[in-house]
């Protein structure tokens, strides 16, 4: 059986992704909050869920929605506070639900106390070393110190001016400019995190997501390599790379082992590190973080053999490492799957997507209902695997990517920092549709932070939540159905005469079978539980999961 109360409820969870700031919104001021988790929480409760990751929520500028940090033991007081925060964290431990929050020790923000302190302090101080500051190249130090590029497009590097108004030293920055990287060589900056991580511990919270989690450790050892040296593939990482996945990194986890285990129950970790599978297992070990995201589904296209493929290398990668397998298709980062899918196949984490918001949503065209049936066909195979299962706000209700944001009201760095090529992460952020009507949809008494198009009606909790064809009544029943038939045990593949059809059994007798192609097949033997659309004549039609006992 599934443990939902011990020491390993995490190893078969379904995880719901909260990014707070485009949940519910208590206070009518645009943006979602603390006090309006708290309210959802009944909702939460009616879906199924076993514990819910909290994006962050920490005071900040956004200048990378909320991961640019100011100070990693508070709330933004747009959110509300601490109080709130314990009384959201009491809310959902009553309704037996975990809290997972996001830990951000790659970077702080630029305002971040200890920032401050570095740009107000001389070269070379104890300041200074609590990140990464390098001269500059040239004649003046005019060039940054090496041609590296930062995830968010433009250099890796910002210069600085000294306090005596003089241009300065340069600091390194993987992602936005406002997000200055730590140095974790420092050992005041090892002890802080210890700090962050028992104080929400104490305060009860349950595990911790971990950003950039192959980031932390840095060889920046001269002459730096130039950018065209460094390897780019996550599928080529080593161990060599001078930020990317260094082995040492390892030794940071095995401290917050120590730190989590002497809680009980000892508190989890999922660790967010785009590595080959074949080295996530040094991410996802009993001595490191215990989990780690695997990314591989949400980079496949709709395909039986992608997905086999996937599966089956997981699953025996967890068998090796002892770890539970994890499985995601969308998140906060990326194009939600119900508009993936119904985009034509194509590769990378956003395929043919980027093409399709670049456009303005024109091309490629978009066939919604195939998206959303797939999406469905997909998430209910999803829920059937071993392993913890990441869901992300909005995709219970089949929710497609915006891309109706006018270029004034966006807000990702992504987009500022390479205008003409990549539309940002805003699409899959925009504030959750509550209600049918009404200025923000039940978001809230105000227009929300990024806009909402009025296609969001439809898809609204009102509109599904007594429709039992809706997406959100068959998360809810697939959810259901799972906390009780869920186990620890891996899955037997049967074969089945259809072409592009996966069908798969639990030792528990519990099946699952997906016909990825275009006409009806032949349902095994059984009784049906769930289908993720309805059944035609007694057949499994094209694009469809069902789940037979
Ligand atoms: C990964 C987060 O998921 C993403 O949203 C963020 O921009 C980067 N890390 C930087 O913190």
């Amino acid at each position: 059986m599934k443990e939902v109360s011990g020491a390993n409820w995490w190893r078969q969870a379904a995880v719901y992704q909260i990014y707070p700031r485009s949940f519910s919104d208590s206070n009518g001021d645009g943006l979602g909050d603390i006090k309006g988790i708290t309210a959802k929480v009944p909702y939460l409760n009616a879906l199924g869920i076993d514990a819910v990751w909290l994006s962050p929520f920490y005071p900040s500028a956004l200048a990378d929605g909320g991961y640019d940090v100011d100070d990693y033991r508070d709330v933004d007081p747009r959110l509300g506070s601490l109080a709130d925060f314990d009384e959201m964290t009491a809310t959902l431990h009553a309704a037996g639900i975990k809290l997972i929050v996001d830990i951000v020790p790659n970077h702080s923000s630029n305002r971040h106390e200890w920032f401050k302190e570095a740009l107000a302090s001389p070269k070379g101080s104890a300041a200074r070393d609590r990140y990464i500051f390098r001269d500059g190249k040239g004649l003046n130090g005019e060039f940054p110190p090496s041609d590296w590029e930062s995830i968010f497009g433009g250099p890796a590097w910002e210069r600085i001016t000294e306090p005596d108004g003089t241009p300065g030293q340069w600091y390194m920055h993987l992602f936005a400019k406002e997000q200055p990287d730590f140095n974790w060589d420092n050992p005041e900056v090892r002890a802080d995190f210890l700090k962050t991580l028992r104080f929400w511990a104490d305060r009860g919270v349950d595990g911790f997501r971990i950003d950039v989690a192959h980031a932390l450790t840095k060889d920046l050892s001269e002459p730096l390599p130039a950018k065209a040296d460094l390897l780019a593939e996550n599928e080529t990482l080593d161990g060599t790379h001078p930020f990317w996945d260094r082995d040492e990194v390892h030794e940071i986890y095995a401290a917050w082992r120590d730190l989590f285990n002497e809680y009980n129950p000892p508190r989890t970790a999922v660790a967010e590190a785009w590595v080959h599978a074949d080295r996530r297992g040094r991410y996802a070990s009993p001595e490191g973080l215990g989990q780690a995201f695997n990314f591989d589904l949400l980079q496949a296209a709709f395909d039986a053999e992608q997905f086999r493929e996937i599966i089956t290398r997981n699953l025996a990668e967890s068998e090796i490492t002892g770890a539970s397998s994890t499985w995601v298709f969308s998140n906060h980062d990326v194009v939600r799957h119900a508009t993936r899918y119904g985009l034509p196949k194509g590769p990378g984490r956003n395929g043919p997507a980027q093409a399709w918001l670049m456009s303005g949503g024109k091309e490629p065209a978009l066939n919604r209902e195939l998206g959303i049936r797939r999406a469905r066909a997909a998430s209910l195979l999803m829920l059937a695997l071993p392993g913890s299962a990441y869901l992300y706000q909005g995709e219970e209700l089949g929710l497609h990517e915006v891309v109706e944001i006018p270029d004034t009201d966006r807000q990702d760095p992504a987009f500022f920092r390479n205008p003409g090529v990549d539309i940002g992460r805003d699409g899959c952020r925009v504030p959750l549709p509550w209600t049918t009507e009404g200025i923000a949809f039940g978001f809230g008494d105000a227009a929300a932070h990024l806009p909402q198009p009025e296609w969001f009606s439809a898809y609204a909790v009102a509109a599904q939540q007594d429709n039992p064809e809706s997406t959100l009544s068959l998360y809810r029943e697939a959810l259901r159905l799972r906390s009780s038939l869920q186990t620890e045990e891996q899955l037997k593949w049967l074969n089945h005469p259809g072409d592009s059809v996966l069908h798969f059994i639990r030792p528990n007798g519990w099946q699952s079978v997906t016909n990825f192609g275009s006409e009806p097949v032949e349902l095994p033997a059984g009784t049906v539980l769930v289908s993720s659309s309805p059944l035609s004549k007694g057949k499994l039609p094209a694009d469809t999961t069902a789940w037979i006992i």
